[in-house]
């Protein structure tokens, strides 16, 4: 049984202030919630005043981002000790937008989640294609090699830490979801692949969230999906009333 898992990516958004309303918010609209997990990733920022405020709450706290190295000069970097010292349990690697604007690589994905689940954090790692490659038919290789390239040299014990989100890059922030077919047969082609490197039992047990233009009024048919265990939610998680849709969805 895996226990599926909400959770907003803020992405460059949201103050101190503005955080709080919003994980008020969510969390007076909770209400009981056993059968699943959520997630905020708010911005660096805002990390540690929301930490203190999701303590011994059901919200879990994340980042956005994680450097591979634990300390040295890395002016900018932020390491993974750091993330849990400020109450993160999750980071998230390898989102597109840190692949296009960035540098992200699978191999530096690959790093950065070494170094997360070293850290004691568990890694949302990302992966998804672009337009084009989708249109000439390039989809699977393209994110099954994705899943791979990331995957390097981790355990099929760590990968019981690891979660993996399928973003399309042409659903994220375009209104222009994948349907829940397609999603469900990317889905499938990571479990595929998961079952080929660590067996089918492990692969079984491994979350894997879509993300892309996931709203409150698609999120029940995407969830419905056998292997869509989650949703990575960006523009939708930035509103209270929205993101608790999205976690309630049926
Ligand atoms: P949107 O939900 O805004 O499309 O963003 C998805 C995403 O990139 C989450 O990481």
């Amino acid at each position: 049984m895996r226990i599926p898992i909400i959770a907003g990516n803020w992405k460059l958004y949201k103050t101190v202030a503005e955080g709080r309303e919003l994980v008020t918010g969510l969390l007076a609209g909770l209400g009981a919630v056993t059968d699943r997990e959520v997630v905020v990733c708010p911005p660096y920022t805002a990390l540690f005043p929301l930490g203190e405020l999701l303590a011994n709450t059901p919200i879990a706290l994340g980042a956005q981002e994680v450097f591979s190295e634990t300390q040295g000069a890395f002016t900018g970097a932020v390491a993974p000790q750091m993330l849990r010292d400020v109450g993160c349990t999750y980071v998230i690697v390898g989102h597109s937008e840190r692949r296009q604007f960035f540098g992200d690589t699978d191999a530096t994905v690959n790093r950065k989640l070494h170094a997360a689940l070293a850290g004691g954090l568990r890694p949302i790692m990302c992966v998804g294609e672009s337009k084009p490659q989708r249109d000439s038919g390039q989809a699977e290789p393209i994110v099954t090699a994705q899943v791979r390239g990331g995957l390097v040299n981790v355990s099929a014990e760590q990968l019981l830490n690891v979660v993996i989100a399928y973003e399309p890059i042409w659903a994220i922030g375009t209104g222009d979801t994948a349907t829940a077919a397609d999603a469900q047969a990317m889905h499938a082609a990571i479990r595929a692949t998961l079952v080929e490197l660590y067996g089918d039992e492990a692969a079984q047990t491994v979350r894997i969230q879509y993300g892309g233009s996931v709203k409150p009024d698609n999120v029940d048919e995407l969830m419905s999906q056998p292997d869509i265990d989650g949703a990575l939610v960006g523009g939708a998680s930035l509103k209270a009333d929205s993101f608790l849709r999205i976690i309630h969805f049926q």
